[in-house]
């Protein structure tokens, strides 16, 4: 604990609260001593004893493509989620590019997504040949806001892509009402939402196929890795024909595929996870309730709501909304700063994806000219009817992340967030 002042205070979990050294009230950033020792739970986590006792079994056999330990990851992970059927395939992206593919999701086709996601939720569906419609937030939840979808939908409105961002479920029992009444598929990209809960049943459940992601930053790490589920029997077959090449599967026949093999190494290590991922994701949950509950005390931060049918969320991430005003005009990016220097990890999250270059290029390139009209191209108009104010204030002012390894500290943890942020608040002047 260098540089802490010999008066300090040890907490349960090795943390160090400054209460009584001189410099306690300065901001650790002009100075002053940072109120948390930075010793938070690394990420991955991987316990050699418990953990590579399989994984060196696969080594030592040979056998390093897909075979038995994927599909017995596959078998794990369909009972957990309670679906019929699961596919591993080599990440999200490619889980949900397969699922929109197999469901004829693709050229001509727009598909309502949230702006307030990663990447890869649009790029599935250019990769497929859609295109993009984006519906505004909800500030309040970080979510798809259901009011605003109808507003979007289209003639050519095919599919809505929920995204479950953050780990915190989306309004899903809403959207599904407004799909079916639209006749609209539905594809969750539940791929930082494993085990989250909608009144009881897992998100990914709900629509036509759910798509998670295994990536190394995720609550369940294999390095890479993703997977699609679903009970829809056809369905899968056809993804898992897709995902082989396109050589014919179950009732699928051959069709346009690729490669998406999940390896058996990487199987074993998501096995090896699998073992703690309710554990952790329950001490998440009662972190993550209990700095909400600390976090809405302190003025100018505004913490997610979860939906009131939420009986479980993944808190892949833990986001609030920070508000200058309320720290004398204190800029985001100098209280993130701040708030880092008393030793807690945060971020400002995600940009614009409306907004992203990727989207001019698309609407730009030589094979959505041959498929597309030339008014529907046209960058101006696509990004003038996509316009997402709320996201915009979200992205551009207000949000703030911390990410899931912090939920899994101590509770006298979650005190010394909420310090810190207070000590930020009184000094908001100086640090200006
Ligand atoms: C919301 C969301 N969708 C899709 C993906 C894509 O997953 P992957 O990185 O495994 O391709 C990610 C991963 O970061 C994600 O966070």
């Amino acid at each position: 604990m260098a540089g802490l002042g010999a008066a300090a205070l040890a907490l349960p979990g090795g943390k160090v609260l400054d209460y009584m050294t001189k410099t306690h009230n300065t901001p650790a950033l002009l100075g002053g001593n940072p109120v948390v020792s930075p010793d938070w739970p690394e990420w991955p986590i991987w316990k050699p004893e418990q953990d590579e006792g399989r994984l060196l079994e696969v080594i030592r056999s040979g056998v390093w493509s897909r075979s038995e330990v994927v599909e017995e990851f596959e078998q794990a992970w369909a009972e957990l989620i309670g679906t019929k059927r699961c596919l591993a395939v080599v990440n999200g992206t490619n889980a949900l590019q397969t699922a929109f593919a197999q469901l004829d999701v693709g050229w001509g086709d727009e598909v309502l997504v949230t702006p307030y996601t990663f990447i890869a939720s649009v790029s599935c569906i250019v990769a497929n040949g859609a295109i993009p419609v984006f519906v505004d937030i909800d500030p309040e939840t970080f979510q798809m806001d259901p009011e605003k979808i109808e507003e979007k939908i289209t003639p050519r409105t095919k599919a809505i892509e929920v995204v479950h961002i953050a780990g915190l479920p989306c309004d899903i029992k809403r959207i599904m009402e407004i799909s079916d009444k639209h006749d609209l598929v539905v594809v969750e990209d539940a791929c930082q939402a494993w085990l989250a809960e909608v009144d009881g049943q897992k998100v990914g459940t709900f629509g036509k196929a759910g798509c998670h992601s295994f990536q190394n930053s995720k609550n369940i790490p294999m390095g890479e890795g993703g997977a699609i589920v679903s009970d829809d029997d056809e369905f899968m077959d056809r993804c898992y024909s897709y995902h082989n090449y396109g050589n014919s599967y179950g009732s699928a026949e051959g069709r346009a595929g690729t490669k998406l093999r999940l390896a058996e190494y990487q199987a074993a290590i998501g096995l090896a996870q699998l073992e703690r991922l309710e554990e952790q994701s329950q001490l998440r949950n009662e972190n993550a309730d209990y700095l909400r509950d600390r976090l809405e005390e302190l003025p100018g931060i505004v913490p997610h709501k979860l939906y009131p049918s939420v009986t479980k969320a993944a808190y892949h991430l833990f986001p609030f909304r920070y508000q200058q005003q309320e720290f004398k005009g204190l800029p985001r990016e100098k209280f993130l700063e701040a708030l880092r220097a008393e030793g807690v990890p945060c971020s400002r999250g995600y940009d614009e994806l409306n907004k992203r270059d990727l989207l001019r290029n698309v609407l730009d390139s030589p094979n959505f000219k041959k498929f597309y009209p030339e008014e529907r191209l046209n960058y101006e108009r696509y990004t003038a009817e996509n316009e997402c104010p709320r996201n915009e204030k979200l992205c551009n002012e207000e949000a703030v992340w911390f990410t899931q390894n912090l939920l899994l500290g101590s509770r006298s943890d979650m005190d010394l967030i909420a310090s810190a942020i207070e000590k930020i608040h009184k000094n908001a002047e100086k640090l200006k």
